[in-house]
């Protein structure tokens, strides 16, 4: 059987760039080099995609090897050489904007290639928090309690805001990922600067009510009806919460809890949660479905991530190894699962 080609597309423009560059090097050392021959593309911060023969960070001079998608035939051109490269799949290993948010599976599937995951619609509402609070609602799913603040209004009164939503507030951008741009607020003066560290980011901002709880994750694999859910993990913040630093900076002390420390019927209830709030969305292939389980017993969806982290420390790897799925063969499978799509 001849080999299948395999793109990985890694790097990006959003603010997760280098989170995107350790997934991948994980990614790319599971994938079976016996049965997929595999093509790099390194997403600059300026979006330009070129071919490259490692995953790392390297500078690319003018001398590179730029990819040309040629919609509607399956087809890159590597320019300027002119060559053709026809992947049978592309694996985005991408975070954030113009990755994880519809834009990058759009193009592939203007492109003719199936792409690893979520497609143009589940992803586009998966990343914007604001579009995924509305549809899963709708369905009978909690969500914390918000407001959405839009750059161009005035900040809000915020004794108001307390009696609505509490006196401790999270302020975060609708469309971004890592904690970038989310911020805990208690006066006045910290909703004002939270507000414009979100809007640094995004248009669109949440204010939400702050849950005191428990911070749970539960890994999907599989597209609906054949989706199935991981066990339940738990992050343990070192922070206040779960920062940019406490998710990545090396003195971290955050924990990563492969078992909850949840009773089991909680435990069924997020299952059961992440498998319907897949299903409502139109997922396929993965996500990761996080969280907070109040100290008063109710449960609230924090957010979905289409496309969670493969890096050393990252949950959603971990979760299915813990169910017996080993790196390699979590791949494999997302890799079979596009190409049979
Ligand atoms: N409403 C909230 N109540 C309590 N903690 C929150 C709330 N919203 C966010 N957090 C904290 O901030 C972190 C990042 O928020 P999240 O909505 O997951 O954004 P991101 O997409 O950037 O990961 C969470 O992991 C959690 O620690
Ligand atoms: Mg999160």
């Amino acid at each position: 059987m001849s080999k299948k080609n395999i793109m990985l597309l890694f790097g990006g423009e959003s603010s997760e760039h280098e989170v995107s560059l350790s997934s991948a090097k994980n990614v790319c050392t599971a994938i079976d080099s016996e049965k997929y021959k595999i093509d790099l593309c390194y997403i600059d911060r300026s979006g330009k995609w070129w071919l490259v023969p490692e995953v790392s960070k390297k500078d690319i001079d003018n001398n590179g090897r730029m990819l040309v998608p040629i919609l509607g035939t399956g087809e890159f051109m590597i320019h300027p050489r002119g060559e053709l490269i026809k992947p049978d799949v592309i694996f985005p290993v991408l975070h954030g904007r113009n990755g994880e948010d519809g834009t990058v599976q759009g193009l592939t599937q203007l492109l003719h290639v199936p792409i690893v995951g979520c497609d143009v619609t589940s992803s586009g509402i998966a990343m914007n928090k604001l579009a995924c609070k509305g549809l899963l609602s709708a369905n009978g799913v909690d969500i914390i309690p918000y407001r959405a603040h839009y750059d161009y209004q005035d900040t809000p009164d915020y004794d108001e805001l307390a009696k609505e939503l509490g006196h401790t507030l999270f302020v975060k951008p609708a469309r971004a990922g890592s904690s970038v741009g989310v911020s805990k607020v208690t006066s006045k003066e910290q909703l004002e600067h939270a507000l414009d560290e979100a809007h640094l980011h995004d248009s669109i901002a949440l204010i939400e009510k702050a849950i005191i709880g428990k911070e749970l994750e539960v890994a999907v694999l599989g597209t609906p009806p054949n989706h199935r859910t991981s066990g339940v993990g738990q992050i343990v913040p070192g922070d206040d919460f779960y920062s940019y630093d406490d998710k990545y900076a090396d003195s971290s002390t955050a924990q990563v809890k492969l078992s909850a420390d949840i009773m089991d019927d909680d435990r069924l209830r997020i299952k059961k949660s992440a498998e319907k709030v897949f299903e409502v969305l139109g997922g396929s292939g993965l996500s990761r479905i996080d969280y907070i389980l109040s100290d008063d017993g109710s449960l609230y969806l924090m957010e979905v991530n289409t496309l969670p982290g493969f890096t050393n420390i990252s949950m959603y790897p971990k979760l299915w190894q813990k169910e017996g799925v080993n790196y390699d063969e979590l791949i494999d499978s997302l890799i079979n699962e596009a190409l049979i799509k």
